[in-house]
């Protein structure tokens, strides 16, 4: 049963794909954090994310929408470093993060997960792109005649 066997590794794939995202901890109950969990106010990611796949996400993040921690974290100045607040949901732009993580997911299950041909799913940098609020203009019309490219490096 080749075929059968095949249909199987793709759902394992995709189960794991959407697991990695870490944002499936939705759909199944509440996982009790584990004695001594680092994080203290997950509402998406699991409580028991470990710290380097909270913070691989969070960079993630940074970069989709080129900014920084403090984008969405409060943070202090004390003297020359920054200090920062990272449980508190002072900052909206952490509420809309959520929001974001929230419509992502469902994205992903309710529509790129039913045609998606080249396991795409969406994520912040299918809109983002490097902008904290994504561009809305379309992109200019390619030129007509485009330039020659430039002439290759006299040797
Ligand atoms: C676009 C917004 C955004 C950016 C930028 C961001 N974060 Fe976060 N961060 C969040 C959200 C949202 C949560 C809460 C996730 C949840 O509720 O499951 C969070 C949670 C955290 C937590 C867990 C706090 C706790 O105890 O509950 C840490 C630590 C953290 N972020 C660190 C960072 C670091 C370090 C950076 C920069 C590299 C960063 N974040 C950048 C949105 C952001
Ligand atoms: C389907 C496209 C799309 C996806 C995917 C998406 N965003 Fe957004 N996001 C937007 C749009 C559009 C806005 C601007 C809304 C507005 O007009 O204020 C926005 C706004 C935001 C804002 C508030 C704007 C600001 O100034 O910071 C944050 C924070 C944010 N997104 C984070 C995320 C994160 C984190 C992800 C990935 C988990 C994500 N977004 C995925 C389209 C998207």
């Amino acid at each position: 049963m080749r075929a059968g066997a095949r249909i199987v590794v793709i759902v394992g794939t995709l189960v794991v794909a959407w697991g990695c995202a870490a944002i499936s901890g939705q759909k199944r109950a509440p996982e009790p954090p584990r004695p001594g969990a680092e994080f203290h106010n997950l509402k998406i990611f699991s409580p028991n994310t470990t710290h380097d796949e909270l913070i691989a996400n969070m960079r993630g993040f940074s970069r989709a929408l080129g900014v920084r921690c403090n984008h969405c974290h409060v943070s202090t100045m004390d003297g020359a470093k920054e200090n920062f607040d990272f449980p508190s949901d002072a900052k909206p732009e952490k509420d809309m993060a959520r929001t974001m993580l929230r419509m992502s997911e469902r994205v992903n299950a309710d529509y790129i997960g039913k045609i998606s041909q080249h396991r795409n799913n969406v994520t912040c940098d299918t809109c983002h792109r490097g902008h904290s609020v994504p561009e809305v203009t379309p992109p200019p019309p390619p030129a007509a005649n485009p330039a020659p490219p430039p002439a290759a490096n006299p040797s």
